[in-house]
């Protein structure tokens, strides 16, 4: 597990997005209290998700309107038809972990 960022750092009803060098960017969210880390990129183009919208648990990318299951990444909306990478995320002290492959 790597670390992301704070739980602090992550903003009400919008995302964190935590930048990783040349590796995949990461995007985290809060809701209901629960955090959640995703791709940040958008599998159908190169929108960036921690610029969408959570709605009823469904992340919607800002370019297209497509949009996926924030729990196990399963398209739901098209255009997008492949599953976004999501993370198993823990909270560790104020800190927030996730399973992201290096
Ligand atoms: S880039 Fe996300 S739906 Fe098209």
């Amino acid at each position: 597990m790597i670390f992301l960022c704070k739980a602090v750092d992550v903003p009400v009803g919008r995302a964190k997005r935590i930048a990783r060098g040349r590796k995949p960017a990461v995007a985290v969210f809060e809701v209901g209290g629960v955090f959640h880390a995703t791709a940040d990129q958008c599998t159908h183009g190169t929108a960036l998700l921690s610029r969408g919208k959570i709605i009823d648990g469904v992340l919607i990318c800002p370019l297209h309107a497509g949009s996926f299951d924030l729990v196990t990444g399963a398209p739901v909306d098209p255009p997008c038809d492949e599953p976004l990478a999501v993370y198993r995320v823990e909270l560790r002290d104020d800190g927030i972990y996730a399973d992201v492959p290096d």
